[in-house]
């Protein structure tokens, strides 16, 4: 591919990749309930990959991506690329490489995760203050897959601070990158409000589509976030968790109502029981960690449905699936 700012013909949206959120099972949920609601996302990045020493094994890459066994795509259609981190730049190619040979259909670098024991190994965001190895890798990268296969990279905006940003631009426009993704905070600055929307701006100068993210979780959000960054493309991540319907939201034009005025793009507390059930009757080492999981998405949604919280009362020191099962049916019938 070569490097065009108009690779994307409509704007994007992305499901983010969330390790241990993000997990296969709740994207096949999120991007189904997505489709439903007649706005797929147009593709979602996998939790990342860690590349230390070798070229990984098959198993590696079908147990975070099980979605390779199938077209790399969801149930509902919704493509998922491969994330791979690491600073082995040889190393990261043989795996990108492999990734692409088990049927990858698009290659996204980690240069944001934030977590100690990855920005130790020299991965992650703590790449940000080495733009040099940020080229190398990605570059490295590109050339080694196929010419047809893209690949991205993901950053934030700096590892403490923004002062390397004009470096960092320089290294992805370099390196060949086909786009940008921007998780508008720095490392240090971590998960927590506000996300600066507004740093993306000068992204915007490199001849690639750049991909705004962070601190979205409303339509009026959204909006926002595409006036300050100045780019189309988005990526949602807690957010889509907290309101699974919010990439719906988002493009929520007029056509989203129906005859009697209802708003389709809304996906009600009652609709999304059938979800959950889902979720819990899905693949896990076991139940508890399923259990667990579900918890941790529930406790998620009393943020975005007033619903949730009587049932996170009803259920949280629950263990038994069945049980819980029950209480979410009961809360439609109240
Ligand atoms: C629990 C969790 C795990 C994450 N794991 C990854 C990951 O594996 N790869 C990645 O590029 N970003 C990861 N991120 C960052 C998200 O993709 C996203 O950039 C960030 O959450 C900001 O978006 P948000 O404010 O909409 O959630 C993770 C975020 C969270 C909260």
């Amino acid at each position: 591919m070569s490097p065009s700012k108009n690779l994307f013909q409509n704007p994007v949206r992305l499901l983010a990749p969330m390790e241990g959120l993000t997990d296969p099972l709740m994207r096949q949920i999120l991007t189904q309930i997505a489709s439903d609601l007649g706005r797929p996302y147009d593709w979602s990045v996998s939790e990342f990959i860690r590349i230390t020493q070798h070229v990984l094994p098959a198993h590696v890459f079908y147990k975070y991506v099980p979605e390779l066994h199938h077209d790399a795509k969801t149930a509902s259609g919704t493509p998922i690329h491969v994330q791979i981190l690491g600073s082995d730049a040889q190393l990261m190619a043989e795996n990108a490489t492999y990734a692409c040979e088990l049927g990858a259909p698009a290659i996204d670098i980690n240069f944001g995760c934030p977590a100690k024991t990855v920005n130790s190994h020299r991965g992650g965001s703590v790449l940000l203050d080495e733009p040099e190895t940020m080229y190398q890798i990605i570059s490295a990268v590109r050339k080694a897959v196929p010419a047809h296969i893209p690949v991205s990279a993901k950053i934030r905006l700096g590892y403490t601070d923004t002062s390397r940003m004009d470096d960092i631009r320089g290294a992805i426009a370099a390196s060949g990158a086909d786009w940008l993704t921007i998780h508008a905070r720095t490392k240090t600055q971590g998960y927590k409000p506000p996300a600066y929307w507004d740093k993306i701006q000068s992204f915007n100068a490199l001849d690639i589509p750049v991909i705004a993210n962070g601190e979205i979780w409303s339509a009026a959000q959204a909006n926002d976030c595409m006036m300050q960054a100045g780019t189309s493309h988005l990526m949602l991540g807690r957010g889509a968790v907290t309101r699974p319907d919010l990439v719906a939201q988002v493009d929520n034009h007029t056509e989203n109502h129906d005859d009697s005025g209802k708003n389709t793009a809304t996906l009600l507390w009652q609709d999304l029981i059938a979800h959950q059930i889902k979720f819990l009757e899905g693949e896990a080492k076991n139940d508890v960690v399923l259990v667990g999981r579900y918890k941790q998405w529930l406790g998620m949604l009393t943020k975005g449905y007033a619903e949730a919280q009587t049932v996170w009362e009803s259920i949280k020191r629950e263990k038994n699936k069945a049980v819980i099962i029950n209480a979410l049916q009961a809360s439609v019938q109240q």
